[in-house]
């Protein structure tokens, strides 16, 4: 069975992530779009009520065949301490019986001192990936680990550093097939 991974990014910090990730585990790479203009100040603060109150949106690809696939990750951005709108729409379309998920997710603040991938990172980011631990759960999903980017103030070559400290870490490559 492959492995996949489902991202959506705003600002492309998940979609870095999501990258490295694929190559590091070897895996397909699923971008999600989210169809709500997301863009500008005024959006910003919608999309901040959106995620608070978890309200669906429309996303495209609208179906994925998850058949091929054993591993699934599923990655996203933290929205004012919830999963992204795209992710929670996403996690609900989704058939995850039998596979095992791996969430992860993406935050602006990183926690001094704090390894920023350990599920002890920031509280807002512990937060998303519980949301999408339940959701995953609810879908009959088996969730085998986790973890958690910090982005703010670093540099794509330092996202991209994070995220094989992270594969090393937890080592994410026993969880393949
Ligand atoms: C609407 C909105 C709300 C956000 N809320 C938080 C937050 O509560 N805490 C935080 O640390 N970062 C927050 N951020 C920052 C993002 O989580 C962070 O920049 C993320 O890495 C962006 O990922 P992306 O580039 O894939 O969209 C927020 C960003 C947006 C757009």
């Amino acid at each position: 069975m492959k492995t996949v991974i489902l991202f959506y990014s705003r600002t492309r910090k998940t979609a870095m992530v999501a990258k490295t990730l694929a190559k590091e585990v070897g895996a397909d790479l699923v971008e999600v779009t989210d169809l709500t203009d997301r863009t500008g100040p005024l959006n910003y603060f919608k999309s901040a009520l959106d995620a608070v109150r978890e309200n669906k949106t429309n996303i495209k690809p609208e179906k994925i065949d998850l058949s091929p696939y054993g591993l699934i990750y599923i990655g996203g951005p933290t929205w004012a301490s919830k999963p992204a709108p795209a992710i929670i729409t996403l996690i609900d379309q989704c058939k995850l019986q039998g596979k095992d998920v791996i969430p992860f997710t993406t935050v602006g603040r990183n926690t001094a001192g704090q390894a920023t991938f350990a599920t002890m990172g920031n509280r807002a980011a512990r937060q998303v990936i519980n949301r999408m631990r339940e959701k995953i759960e609810a879908r009959g999903g088996r969730l085998v680990n986790s973890f958690i980017i910090g982005t703010g103030g670093l540099s794509e070559l330092e996202i991209e550093e994070e995220v094989k400290n992270a594969v090393q870490e937890l080592d994410l490559p026993i969880y393949g097939f």
